[in-house]
């Protein structure tokens, strides 16, 4: 099967590599890709972001399954284009990805459907937002309905910060029409957990569970960011509490999403609030998570390949994944400045050494190459995974890692997969 994978990410480098890693699987494409990505597979040096550029590439490749990484894409149509052109698909059609697309649309559906998630309403008046922000009381979420890389989103204590929020928003635009219109919702305790689940719109098939790290800086300091590393599996939420998330939150919103004449095909993201009254959903995304799936497929020990062209196909009944019994944590190496403004084109060493290593994969996420060298050209440039018999082992490897690649400005956090660890241990 020739698979093409469409995105550049550090998330696009994990499925890539996965793909490669499949019996079912005799090339991987990808478009655009990454430096990282082209020691593996085939790039095309094309943005298959818009739909006929995606199609383009399919064709170019005769690709037999397209598999779309990154939220833009799916939200902009690319899955219906490649779908009216005959390609199989992993990824929904832009209906389906609306779930992702705004926060307000997925909200009503999980009403719908009764599945368990924060209080909300969506206002386009500034008034009105800090009206209901007073009545739920803090901590008060802001978030932007539209799509903002993971950056919309604000969580605060203090009610003056939180109306800036809705007015930097809904006033300012500083997230464009994104955040013309707000989601304001109660907030959820508990620890966070990240459940992606593959589904062909009607079978659900999960994977295992994953936690992220949103915070620019140790112990969850600083900014929200696209996420700073990742682990898997997640001692918190045990299988029976997946399984409950599985029957209690992922059936019924693929059920919902089918009934709204939306089918979901593709990779369900929950993420979830573990809360003292149960799991409830903190967001819906419309495909794998970053820098999830970078502790997750390490883990995988089923063709990769194979479930995702049964997932495309309506064939995912019956199917059974197989993972490690091992623990993955993933660092990411960003730049400094990161969520904000920061440099590229700095030189990144000691990849090779790293990469020779057992246990430890290394995924572009931000590179270029200039020349001979290799060098960072994004905020996150690296996703460093590692196994290990438990965290603690997993933790020394991808932290002995993450000191072995040096690049100016280097950035990350020392505490992924810590609390992992001591839970465990
Ligand atoms: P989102 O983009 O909706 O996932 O939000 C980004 C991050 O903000 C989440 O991972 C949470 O850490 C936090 N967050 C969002 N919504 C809530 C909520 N209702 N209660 C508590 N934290 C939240
Ligand atoms: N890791 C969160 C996301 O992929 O949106």
């Amino acid at each position: 099967m020739r698979v093409l994978v469409i995105g550049s990410g550090g998330r696009e480098s994990a499925l890539a590599w996965a793909l490669t890693r499949s019996p079912s699987v005799t090339s991987v494409f990808a478009a655009p890709g990454n430096p990282g990505i082209a020691r593996i597979a085939e790039v095309l040096d094309v943005d298959a972001s818009s739909p006929a550029a995606a199609v383009e590439a399919a064709r170019t490749m005769n690709a037999d399954l397209v598999v779309v990484g990154p939220e833009a894409p799916l939200v902009a149509g690319v899955g219906d284009a490649l779908r009216r052109d005959g390609f199989k698909v992993f990824g929904p059609n832009a209906n389906a990805a609306h779930i992702e697309g705004s926060k307000a649309y997925a909200k009503e559906l999980m009403d719908r459907g009764g599945v368990p998630t924060a209080r909300w309403q969506a206002f386009d008046e500034v008034d009105k937002a800090v009206g209901f922000m007073d009545e739920l009381g803090p901590p008060y979420v802001v978030k932007a309905d539209g799509l903002a890389a993971g950056k919309g989103v604000l969580v605060a204590s203090e009610r003056d910060e939180a109306v800036e929020a809705v007015r930097d928003r809904i006033e300012r635009r500083v997230f464009g029409d994104a955040g013309a219109s707000v989601v304001i919702e109660e907030f959820l305790d508990g620890e966070e957990t990240s459940l992606i689940a593959f589904t062909d719109g009607e079978a659900v098939v999960g994977c295992e569970v994953a936690q992220d790290y949103k915070r620019a800086f140790d112990d969850d300091a600083g900014p929200n960011t696209g996420g700073m590393g990742s682990y898997s599996p997640v001692p918190v939420c045990p299988p029976e509490t997946a399984d409950r998330i599985l029957s209690e939150i992922i059936e019924p919103m693929v059920r919902t999403t089918a009934d709204a004449g939306a089918p979901f095909v593709g990779a369900l993201y929950a993420g979830l609030a573990l809360t003292s009254r149960g799991p409830r959903v903190v967001e819906f995304n419309a495909r794998f998570g970053d820098p999830e799936t970078q502790a997750l497929l390490p883990r995988l020990r089923s063709d990769f390949g194979e479930v995702l062209l049964a997932t495309a196909t309506g064939e995912l009944s019956g199917s059974r994944l197989e993972w490690s019994p091992r623990s993955c944590v993933s660092v990411v190496l960003a730049s400094a400045g990161y969520p904000g403004s920061y440099d590229t084109g700095a030189e990144i060493s000691g990849l090779d050494e790293v990469e020779a290593r057992d246990d430890v994969v290394v995924f572009h996420a931000g590179t270029a190459v200039e020349g001979e060298r290799l060098v960072t050209a994004g905020g996150r440039v690296l996703a460093v995974s590692a196994l290990g018999i438990d965290f603690v082992a997993a933790r020394e490897r991808a932290y002995e890692a993450t000191n072995g690649i040096t690049f100016e400005g280097k950035h990350q956090r020392f505490d992924i997969g810590l609390r992992a660890a001591e839970v465990s241990s």
